[in-house]
């Protein structure tokens, strides 16, 4: 939600700067800007997306070693030019972006301009850059220290002077804020990807801290003016695995990364025939035995995942499970006892509503196990132990490789648990690594064949409404599935646990209606699916299955068939999950959407 950049060194910064903005457009991509300080603070903003606004203003243009860009995501005002980052004071002379909501702006804005202060924007981010003015007398760092405790809400800022051109100012509470350290040069970033050409080396700043950036130096102090110790940590990425490699879209990529990711994420957790997390999960086999129920909280597809998980833990490890949207959670005073367990999931770790749940539960004195898919981030740092999905950086806007790789982090939790509780023993433990082993090459023969899903795209990419069923622990993959499909293509996608159906959507069932129907033949509950099926036939609806290879009953009843390969029902999500990604991908491009950044949303989202 917004993305920051910024540089200083030798170098001529704003092409630098931009390129990393160009990076982090995931984040979102209403309208941009950079300012740069040279003989001033010079500023180039508009709205569009990068490529549009560069066109118009030449952004990289701009002189000067020391600048800051901004690529946003609207929440305070309209997407105008005068709303786009980088916003400045009075005097022009201190200029700043800002990832984040500052929820006091209206009474500081009334404050201000009862002291005189003109504000040109309808950001709330613009009463920073005057609060940081109306304190200074001569020592930004200072005035920014007085600014920032006056401040409620979420910030990452980038801020410069032109008073102090040697000096990039950052700070963060909340949003997120990396440092890249150079060989002469500091670099800002809301996220990796925008600095990974330029340094391997970075600081995550943590909350209510500010740093102080020189091209040769990094210095970070808390609020009071407490000087503190700078961590700097090595980045493991290849720079390579941000580039779309030959692929039309990161989505596409990222899709056909799955098998790769779900290998890397398996790697290391089996030793023998056990499944190993004991490093990671750090609790005690007496601990774990304890646990009285599990809390999920998730938002969007990680929400998803979780239901997944809630099958999986209470199918084979027998926890109780209760999956909570996390924007929900903190705000229903929700019933935890100490031995109650929180996993909280999320690719970026940034969302604010799972970290605000994380913080909520915390403070019920539970304990919280994170499954994210970046090391170091907000929520990883916030929970007492993570389990790192390894599915590499994630580019497109929707979620795939991070969803399959959560599902499989859930599946070797439930094993591990499973085991520890008494509930499963070494031979079925054995038997469902064998399963977990078989996944890669299965999908790997999902992502082979693809023409018959891009066959079904062509004939249905027109179409306005859809219907996604499932049941069991097919159902969150027909939430899964309707998701992407509304997310990328903007047709409207209802997912709904088939034997729902008959209790109202059924009214929606005429012959124009696709209805994607996932029913895999190894549970209770394949022969009652098909009677769903036959309802919607019954009603002239278009019915595309995913079934298992060789199932030739369900070919008889669907209009369509897509095949993935058997395996064990609670592993089937994880196959069954891909022809639906692609479903989304080829229908998006049908109808000429923008796939990796679809109107409206961005990648992390940093805001409640
Ligand atoms: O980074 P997170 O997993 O916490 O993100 C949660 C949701 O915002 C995210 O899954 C969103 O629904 C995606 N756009 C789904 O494709």
């Amino acid at each position: 939600m917004c993305g920051i950049v910024g540089y200083i060194g030798n170098k001529k910064a704003a092409p630098i700067v931009l390129d990393g903005l160009k990076k982090l457009e995931y984040r979102g991509y209403d309208s941009c800007g950079i300012a740069s300080c040279c003989t001033g603070i010079q500023i180039k903003k508009g709205v569009g997306k990068i490529e549009e606004v560069e066109k118009i203003h030449t952004l990289a243009d701009i002189e000067g070693n020391l600048a800051i860009g901004h690529t946003r995501w609207a929440t305070h005002g309209g997407v105008t030019d005068e709303n786009a980052h980088p916003h400045s004071d009075c005097s022009g002379k201190i200029c700043i972006v800002h990832n984040g909501i500052i929820e006091n702006y209206e009474s500081l804005k009334q404050d201000l301009t009862s002291k005189g202060h003109k504000f040109k924007s309808d950001t709330d981010t613009e009463i920073i850059a005057h609060l940081i003015e109306e304190y200074n007398k001569g020592d930004l760092k200072e005035a920014i220290f007085q600014a920032l405790k006056k401040v409620e809400g979420a910030y990452a800022l980038g801020i410069i002077s032109s008073d102090e051109p040697d000096k990039l100012f950052a700070a963060r509470k909340e949003s997120p804020l990396i440092i890249g350290v150079g060989e002469g040069e500091g670099f800002i970033a809301s996220d990796v990807p925008a600095i990974v050409n330029h340094t391997k080396k970075v600081m995550y700043l943590q909350n209510e801290r500010v740093a102080v950036i020189t091209k040769d130096d990094i210095e970070v102090f808390d609020l009071e003016g407490n000087k503190k110790k700078p961590i700097i940590r090595e980045i493991l990425w290849d720079a390579a695995l941000i580039e779309k490699q030959g692929y039309d879209h990161f989505m596409l990529k990222e899709i056909n990364e799955q098998p790769k990711a779900i290998e890397e994420t398996i790697n290391g957790r089996i030793k023998g025939d056990k499944v190993d997390l004991s490093e990671e999960i750090k609790l005690t086999d007496e601990e774990i035995k304890k646990i009285s129920n599990i809390v999920i909280v998730a938002c969007g597809t990680s929400w998803h995942a979780g239901l997944v998980g809630e099958f999986m833990l209470e199918e084979l490890a027998r926890v109780p499970v209760e999956v909570e949207y996390a924007s929900e959670f903190r705000y229903r005073n929700p019933v935890l006892g100490k031995n109650s367990l929180i996993i909280a999931i999320s690719q970026s770790g940034e969302t604010a509503d799972t970290l605000a749940a994380i913080k909520e539960a915390k403070a019920k004195g539970c304990r919280i196990i994170s499954i994210c898919n970046v090391m170091a981030s907000s929520i990883a740092r916030e929970s007492d132990s993570v389990v790192l999905t390894h599915a590499g950086p994630e580019i497109g806007v929707a979620s795939t490789k991070a969803f399959t790789s959560q599902l499989i982090v859930l599946y070797l939790i439930t094993l591990y648990f499973g085991k520890i509780r008494g509930i499963l023993d070494d031979f079925i433990v054995k038997c469902r690594i064998r399963d977990l082993r078989q996944l890669p090459l299965f999908m790997r023969a999902v992502l082979e064949d693809t023409e018959k899903i891009k066959d079904i795209a062509e004939t249905y990419y027109n179409t306005s409404n859809s219907l996604y069923l499932g049941r069991g622990i097919e159902y969150p993959i027909a939430l899964e599935g309707a998701l992407k499909l509304k997310e990328i293509s903007y047709i409207h996608a209802e997912g709904y646990p088939a034997a729902e159906m008959k209790h109202g959507p059924i009214a929606l069932i005429d012959k124009n209606m696709p209805v994607v129907v996932v029913a895999t033949q190894d549970n209770i509950t394949y022969n009652k699916v098909l009677s769903n099926i036959e309802e919607v036939k019954a009603r002239g609806g278009i019915i595309i299955t995913v079934a298992t290879k060789g199932d030739k009953v369900i070919a008889s009843k669907s209009d369509t068939v897509i095949y993935i390969p058997k395996t064990s029902y609670i592993l089937s999500p994880v196959l069954a999950v891909v022809p639906l990604q692609l479903l989304a991908y080829y229908i998006a491009l049908k109808r000429g959407c923008n796939v990796d950044k679809p109107r409206n949303l961005a990648k992390s989202v940093t805001v409640e």
